[in-house]
């Protein structure tokens, strides 16, 4: 059975969840770093997908979700919802210090905390996207045509450009983003952040 591609559906949420879980420490399993298997899900999977379902696209392999692709848009609109509409339940149910969990738990739930925090850098580039795929749907080409399914859709949005950040412990992924054509607008010490413009 070979792999295929297909818009999201609501059903697909849990494995959202777990394919976030699964490729969160810096493209690897983060289970063991985490209390609540679903933090990492909520910052960085369930909100894009409930408020621009048309902007994830689900890889597959005989019916069972592999990976994903999903973003927003324009960051400043999806981060006025998350705002409005996701953040506030979820900043009461994990609350800031709690001192409860590793490291890189602790972190989430501070970021969740502080919302996202669009930097003027990237004002010229207002949609942003994620991409996970477990390891048996790496190295063949699957990101390459997630990413191409997801452009495309921006274009047909007539969204103008893209961002994303990656860490600098995931070398593989900067180098596929590298190699995909888009470029770097930003480079601290932990991260890069690299851009795309569509032509529409
Ligand atoms: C990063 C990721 C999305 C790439 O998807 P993929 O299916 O493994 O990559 P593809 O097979 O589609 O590769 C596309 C192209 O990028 C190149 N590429 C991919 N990874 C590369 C690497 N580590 N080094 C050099 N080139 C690489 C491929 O050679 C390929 O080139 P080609 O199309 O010209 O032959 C995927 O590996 C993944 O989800 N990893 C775990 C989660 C993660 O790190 N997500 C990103 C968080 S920012």
């Amino acid at each position: 059975m070979s792999f295929a591609i297909r818009p999201f559906h609501p059903g697909d949420i849990p494995a959202l969840y777990r394919i976030c879980l699964h490729t969160a420490d810096s493209g690897k399993d983060a289970t063991y770093f985490f209390d609540d298997p679903d933090l990492v899900g909520h910052i960085y999977a369930a909100p894009y997908v409930i408020f621009e379902p048309e902007l994830c696209f689900i890889l597959t392999k005989a019916e069972q979700p592999l990976g994903y692709i999903l973003g927003t848009k324009s960051s400043p609109v999806f981060s006025a919802w998350c705002e409005r509409e996701w953040f506030p339940v979820l900043r009461q149910r994990y609350p800031l210090h709690s001192k409860t969990g590793s490291a890189l738990q602790q972190r989430l739930v501070e970021l969740m905390h502080l919302g996202h925090q669009i930097h003027p850098d990237f004002d010229a580039y207002p949609a942003h996207l994620h991409i996970d795929i477990l390891p048996k749907g790496q190295g063949g080409g699957n990101g390459r045509k997630l990413m191409r399914k997801f452009l495309l859709k921006l274009g047909e949005l007539h969204v103008t450009a893209v961002h994303l950040q990656v860490g600098k412990s995931n070398p593989g992924a900067i180098k596929f983003y590298q190699h995909l054509g888009f470029h770097e607008i930003k480079n601290d010490e932990k991260s890069v952040a690299f851009g795309m413009h569509l032509s529409n």
